[in-house]
């Protein structure tokens, strides 16, 4: 059974993406954030959905045979879903993400993730508008808004996205849903402060932790600034 994700009210989470971390040394890199961190982001790309291939089932796995207590956060960039979530399903995910772009079955898919325990999650590529998702958004537990174009890590945040955090926080409110809003893509120090400022409450971060020479410390540096730009209030984009 999923571990509970529900955030605090005055909190946001820090998600590092392990596809940063050097594959040869992944236990190494998760040492490395020394335990600030609040998830960790799993991507799956099968050079199909997204021009890049990352992991696989395996991996997560092996993640939740060593790391009982981690919240894991796969996001799967993977056509069709359909065909690969139960593989995932299997090795205890507590949130699966699947992009709305790569099914047309949709409802189906996130109604399995449901069924099977695990907080279904959907996500939008940067050029997907957030009416996309309306219909499903009482079934999910996660909406995943990504700010680069998926399949890479290290690329330039796109601010045009923060715009559809806006409008799904007001569709939260009307709808009275209780999902979280992720955003995944270019997203460092420089930029975050407005990330949070725009309604995010999950922050995935790859290249602006993994890269630094100790990925815990910049872990807690994030958060800092995440809390601040939380305390200081939500924007309009
Ligand atoms: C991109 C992935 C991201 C990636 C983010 O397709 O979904 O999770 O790891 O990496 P950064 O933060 O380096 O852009
Ligand atoms: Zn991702």
């Amino acid at each position: 059974m999923a571990r509970p994700i529900s955030l605090a009210s005055d909190g946001v989470y820090i998600a590092p993406s392990i596809l940063s971390a050097d594959p040869l040394d992944m236990s190494g890199a998760i040492g490395s954030l020394e335990g600030l961190h609040d998830w960790l982001h799993v991507d799956i790309m099968d050079g199909h959905f997204v021009p890049n291939l990352s992991y696989g089932p395996a991996l997560v796995r092996s993640l939740r045979e060593r790391y009982h207590d981690e919240v894991l956060d796969v996001h799967l960039m993977v056509e069709p879903p359909e065909s690969f979530i139960d593989i995932f399903l299997d090795h205890d995910p507590d949130v699966l993400t699947v992009h709305c772009e790569a099914t047309p079955h949709l409802h189906r898919v996130l109604g399995r993730i449901r069924e099977r325990g695990v907080h279904p999650g959907v996500s939008l590529n940067p050029g997907t508008p957030v009416s996309a998702i309306e219909p499903v958004l009482s079934m999910v537990d996660l909406v995943l808004v990504m700010s680069v174009n998926p399949g890479f890590g290290g690329q330039a945040f796109i601010p045009e996205t923060l715009s559809k955090v806006v409008a799904l926080c007001r569709m939260r409110a009307v709808g009275s849903h209780p999902f979280l809003i992720q955003m995944d893509g270019g997203i460092g120090s420089s930029n975050l402060d407005s990330v949070v400022r725009s309604g995010v409450d999950v922050v995935v971060m790859g290249n602006s932790v993994f890269s630094t020479p100790c990925p815990g410390e910049t872990v807690k540096t994030m958060k800092t600034i995440a809390l601040e730009a939380f305390s200081y209030g939500k924007e309009t984009f």
